[in-house]
């Protein structure tokens, strides 16, 4: 009984504060209700069959990327096998800053033991020695409990030199610090910063799976992809594609908030529609749903029968509910003050752009922009789009281009009268 299950994993916890937020899910095996897990077991028996062998599994589970982009994971990681070299790396990216994204650190909270073992599994894979976890500045709380459990994974013998005795075999994690830059969770300027630069995006390609950090083929995933790898490496391809579409297998976590009763993880089917998920958090009177935080598109209520898939409607698990008291230019003006302070300032279209749209919600709240202007700034977004070097500046005009085009009546009504 699904809100059964919802109400026994939720109730009293969550209004307190996220840090300890519990996962719910409508899948009745819901990966994180799983009890028998025992750290290391994994990986022995992955280590009991060839390299090739696993790939073969994650790419014939159909995994992919959990942090937004939905890149199939076995390829990216069948890419950085084939790549010579003695020196390649695994690269977790734990910096979680998409506005309304809290999932991974719930991951990291409660199942880093998984998250870890997935990236193990991604080093025996493709010929890695070492893995680096780049934790989001604001996470730094999580950080000595998490290099307690990678010092008894060092202890136990499932990090180090020959893991579990399996000769040529070694591979070690570190915990690096982010700083507080939303810029560094694009995976180039991530790998910048680890390198100790300014983390300011690469061009792609070269991607990093031949050139990442220090130039050699690294992998970088999402913390929830490396725990689904490990999952699907114990459970299995069919536990992993029990749920899901065709393009988008298996459940995914989400992070719910907003003007619901039921904020929190949720770890729901890909194929949900936006009105179940309004349904299981209680959203009352809701009016739009963000899915994919400010980097994502305001959904109105006409359209909640869509559905959350890489496919359909993609996100990198945020989804926030706006009830129908809210202003949607106050939203659209929250997210542009979000993405002025947060570029990285390379590039003019993203730096200067982003300014401009930010100038023109402001007058639109105020009554003061013209139907023209407005036109100005809808084109003005589709360069920002077109024009920017990475996926900040590209996505950084995606709420707002959709809150005018999804609520046309609400955003008209607040230009000037004519005359
Ligand atoms: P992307 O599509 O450029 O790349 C996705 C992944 O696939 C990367 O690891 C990239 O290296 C790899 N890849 C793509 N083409 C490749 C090729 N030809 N050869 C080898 N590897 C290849 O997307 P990007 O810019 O990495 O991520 C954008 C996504 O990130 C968006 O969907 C957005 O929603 C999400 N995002 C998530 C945030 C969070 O906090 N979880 C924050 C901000 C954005
Ligand atoms: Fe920096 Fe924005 Fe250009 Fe990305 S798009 S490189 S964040 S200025």
């Amino acid at each position: 009984d699904i809100p059964e299950l919802i109400d026994s994993c939720i109730r009293g916890k969550l209004k307190e504060a996220y840090r300890d937020t519990v996962v719910s899910t409508v899948a009745q095996k819901g990966a994180l209700l799983l009890e028998d897990y025992h750290p290391g077991r994994i990986l022995e028996k992955v280590l009991l069959a060839k390299p090739e062998e696993i790939l073969k599994d994650i790419e014939d589970a159909g995994l992919r990327g959990r942090g937004g982009a939905g890149f199939p994971t076995g390829f990216k990681w069948r890419l950085a096998m084939e790549e010579k070299g003695d020196l390649k790396y695994v690269v977790c990216n734990a910096d979680e800053g998409e506005p309304g994204t809290f999932k991974d650190r719930f991951l990291l909270h409660k199942h880093f033991s998984r998250v870890i073992e997935g990236m193990c599994v991604a080093a025996y894979v493709i010929g890695a020695s070492k893995g680096y976890i780049y934790l989001r500045g604001e996470y730094s709380y999580l950080k000595e409990r998490m290099e307690e459990t990678i010092s008894q994974w060092k202890k136990d013998g499932l990090l180090g030199e020959d893991i579990l005795g399996k000769k040529g075999f070694s591979f070690d994690v570190e915990v690096r610090m982010g700083a507080g830059a939303y810029i560094c969770g694009e995976e180039t300027a991530l790998i910048e910063s680890l390198e100790g630069n300014r983390g300011e995006p690469r061009n792609k390609p070269p991607f990093p799976v031949d050139t990442g950090f220090l130039g050699d083929p690294t992998i970088v995933n999402n913390v929830e992809t490396f725990l689904w790898a490990s999952l699907i490496c114990e459970k299995g391809v069919e536990f992993f594609q029990q749920y899901g579409t065709s393009k988008s297998k298996g459940s995914k976590f989400f992070s719910v908030s907003g003007d619901c009763r039921r904020e929190g993880i949720y770890e729901l089917p890909f194929g949900i529609t936006i009105d179940k998920i309004v349904e299981l958090s209680e959203g009352v009177d809701i009016k739009a749903v963000q899915v994919g935080g400010a980097a994502g598109e305001c959904i109105p209520k006409r359209d909640f029968h869509r559905t959350i898939a890489f496919e359909a409607v993609p996100t990198g698990g945020s989804i926030i509910l706006f009830n129908k008291d809210r202003d949607l230019l106050d939203v659209a003006e929250n997210f542009m003050e979000f993405f002025v302070e947060e570029s990285c300032g390379q590039c003019t279209p993203c730096r200067e752009g982003t300014i401009k749209i930010l100038e023109g919600v402001r007058l639109l709240k105020e009554g003061r922009c013209s139907m023209s202007h407005l036109e100005k700034l809808m084109e003005l977004s589709e360069t920002i789009e077109l024009a920017s070097k990475c996926g900040l500046g590209q996505l950084s005009v995606k709420a707002f281009k959709s809150i005018v085009e999804n609520f046309k009546e609400e955003v008209l009504g607040r230009l000037p009268e004519e005359g």
